[in-house]
């Protein structure tokens, strides 16, 4: 199993640790436009092989992307990431050149690849993917869901003071500081509705917490965080790899579900051998029907301004 990370910032090199250190991959290229960064960065991981024992083999190139030619997964982390105070969409302008470049040098060395959009704005950059490459949709994902949900499980541990162990919960709709939807309807602490536990108002504020989660971190780091990502995506990459079949909301291509067209949005998917083996429809209330509709609005708006 070959897996290439574009990108050897910190989302990308944690995204190529957390791949090594779960050991399930053979290889790891991690590739960075700038001349010696990645090879920096695999050669600082696979010093940590012994240490943490790991036997996943991670390369570092310079733009080489025959390096990375066979690869069965490629993750695109590259971009600039967002500074305190901007928002996910105003990386559009810079962003959307470098993914369109990334995902056209990666199919042409690896045509059969699954391939993991990370860069922001995350939506709009994997359905700019989708209008690039000429991969199947099944082959397009793009992580938002399964991190935004992640953080949502620490902020209700929070709330319930209690081992994030216990709780489940589920973000969809757009990897936006507003587009987000965490279901608090039917998130659980072992089973039982958090409902159960928390007053209407501590739930819309863990909701929002929730929302703002990356902009939260970007304030506190100056820069967007990375290990939290960098773990997401590994969960993703894992579950394809070792064909899981886990469920996780990704931003995909729908056609119809949810009633919505055209679109890559936030939603549950089943991860296994073929990337998206299925999305998964829940059934949702009036209110986040309208959430996911609003969430639809302004995706497209920046959709647009490819
Ligand atoms: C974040 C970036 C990865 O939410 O979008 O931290």
């Amino acid at each position: 199993m070959k897996i290439t990370v574009v990108g050897a910032g910190a989302v990308g090199a944690s995204c190529a640790e957390y791949i090594a250190i779960k050991n399930f991959a053979s290889e790891v290229v991690l590739l960075d436009i700038k001349e010696g960064f990645a090879e920096g960065k695999a050669m600082d991981l696979m010093q940590t092989a012994p240490l943490n024992g790991f036997d996943t083999k991670i390369t570092g190139v310079t733009n080489d992307y025959s390096k990375t030619a066979g690869s069965d997964i490629c993750v695109i982390t590259s971009g600039i990431p967002r500074k305190p105070g901007m928002t996910r969409e105003e990386l559009i302008g810079i962003n959307a050149g470098i993914v369109k470049d990334v995902a056209s040098s990666l199919v042409k060395y690896s045509p059969n690849t699954i391939l993991i959009v990370v860069s922001n704005p995350m939506d709009t950059m994997a359905y700019l993917a989708h209008k690039t490459i000429n991969l199947p949709k099944n082959k397009i994902i793009g992580m938002g869901g399964a991190l935004d949900s992640a953080r949502f499980k620490y902020r209700l541990a929070e709330a319930l003071d209690c081992p994030l162990s216990d709780v489940d919960g589920l973000v969809i709709g757009g990897h936006s500081d507003t587009g987000m939807i965490p279901l608090t309807r039917l998130a659980s602490r072992n089973s039982v509705p958090v409902t159960a536990f928390l007053s209407p108002e501590r739930l819309e504020q863990v909701k929002e917490e929730t929302k703002v989660g990356g902009a939260t971190l970007t304030k506190l780091l100056g820069t967007s965080a990375w290990y939290a990502p960098g773990a997401a995506v590994s969960s993703l990459v894992q579950a394809i790899a070792c064909d899981q079949k886990k469920m996780f909301p990704c931003s995909v291509l729908l056609e119809g579900e949810y009633g919505l067209k055209d679109i890559c949005l936030g939603v549950p998917v089943i991860l296994g051998k073929n990337g998206i083996e299925e999305i998964v429809e829940i059934e949702l209330n009036d209110a986040e029907k309208t959430n996911m509709k609003e969430s639809a609005d302004a995706v497209r708006a920046v959709n647009a301004l490819l």
